[in-house]
């Protein structure tokens, strides 16, 4: 037997079309992505996540001369923003990615392992949370929740 999974997502045509909550998010990812520390793999990416209590928290990826010891931009905010705002829901999440120096248009999804780390908190406040990924222009996606992102996800109900 074969079956099917769906998952919902939202195409929003560009930055013009964003509401003006979403334009302070996306150009607080867009200002966070200047400060990404990428010298190996030269692709940026910055981070914006909106509180609950209207506070905007972002963060840039973060490599090493160790590969793996680097970080992603969506772990390197969400990590900081749970460490400092243990008690605050996040309710909206912004990733935005390119090559360093080039204009594309073609959304950056979050990666496997910062969407299983966007998951656990998501199960933490008991709470969605959106995502939005874009790249510096044209099109941006929308998921209402991460689980969107991540069919069969995995999580303590396993344990
Ligand atoms: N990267 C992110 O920051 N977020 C993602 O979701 C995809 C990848 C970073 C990791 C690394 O510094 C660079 O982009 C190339 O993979």
């Amino acid at each position: 037997m074969q079956k099917e999974i769906k998952i919902n997502f939202h195409v929003i045509a560009g930055y013009s079309d964003l509401t003006e909550t979403e334009k302070k998010l996306f150009d607080a990812a867009s200002n966070a992505r200047k400060n990404a520390y990428a010298p190996y793999s030269h692709f940026d990416v910055g981070c914006a996540v909106l509180l609950e209590n209207g506070e905007i928290v972002s963060g840039s990826n973060q490599e090493n001369a160790a590969y793996p010891s680097g970080l992603c931009a969506e772990r390197t905010t969400i990590f900081w923003t749970a460490a400092n705002y243990p008690d605050v829901k996040m309710k909206k999440l912004f990733v935005i990615g390119a090559p360093e120096e080039a204009v594309t248009s073609v959304p950056i999804p979050p990666c496997g392992a910062c969407r299983q780390a966007i998951l656990e908190y998501e199960a933490k406040q008991k709470e969605g949370i959106e995502i939005y990924f874009a790249s510096v222009e044209g099109e941006i996606f929308k998921t209402e929740s991460v689980r969107d992102l991540l069919p069969f996800s995995f999580d303590s109900s396993f344990l």
